[in-house]
């Protein structure tokens, strides 16, 4: 595990709940079906650190016993999957936040260049107030989420309105979106040791979209 505390915009959260389901979903011999759900419910639980800087409003509300005060959403949050393997922590956000809206930004990394390839973006209207929840499992070099931001940024979003959620955090990749976007605040739920020659990270999970999708 590297050292958190070098990067601002970084929160680790470290639960032992989280670090048990992530060791499972870590190991080879996990199958298909159990690393989707543990997927979905590692998204479940970020999804309470990723909404912390959520807006609400006070509401004069009736109890079935008084007149009393609570709170309601200023407007239905965002989020947004980088596809493919977004889609995984994406059910775990909407099953705790059934409120929000969903976009979809498909970015893939080039084998060779390892650079990213935009080949979709789905995204509502209105986004200059809103808060976007961005996820995808794996932060790793940083370049396929940087420009997943960039195109929200493009539509309208504000980069101080936006938490990006992974599973695994790469430092390379952690430090390459706090160059790009410092406003941006990353919650994840393990920071790992590195990147290989081949950009995948150190220990990781493998690849998440294949191993989510049965697909290796
Ligand atoms: N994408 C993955 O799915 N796994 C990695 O380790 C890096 C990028």
């Amino acid at each position: 595990m590297a050292d958190a505390s070098r990067f601002p915009s970084l929160i680790v959260v470290d639960h032992p709940l989280i670090r048990h389901k992530l060791t499972l979903m870590r190991r080879t011999d996990t199958p298909t079906p159990l690393f989707r759900s543990l997927m979905k419910d590692i998204g479940s639980l970020l999804t309470l650190e990723a909404s912390r800087t959520l807006p609400v409003n006070p509401v004069d509300i009736v109890t079935p016993i008084c007149p009393a005060k609570g709170w309601a959403m200023t407007m239905p949050p965002l989020v947004v999957p980088i596809l493919r393997a977004g889609m995984g922590m994406a059910e775990g956000v909407l099953a705790v936040m059934n409120e929000a809206e969903v976009g979809f930004v498909g970015v893939y990394r080039d084998e060779v260049t390892l650079e990213p390839v935009e080949y979709l973006v789905k995204l509502p209207p209105r986004l200059t107030e809103r808060s976007v929840v961005m996820v995808d499992p794996m932060l790793a070099t940083g370049h396929s989420s940087a420009h997943a931001v960039k195109v929200l940024v493009r539509a309208g979003v504000r980069p101080e309105a936006i938490t990006f959620m992974c599973l695994v955090a790469a430092p390379e990749g952690v430090q390459a979106l706090a160059e790009a976007f410092p406003q941006v605040r990353v919650v994840t739920a393990a920071l790992d040791e590195r990147l290989n020659e081949r950009a995948y990270i150190v220990p990781g999970l493998g690849d998440a979209g294949d191993r989510l999708y049965g697909t290796v």
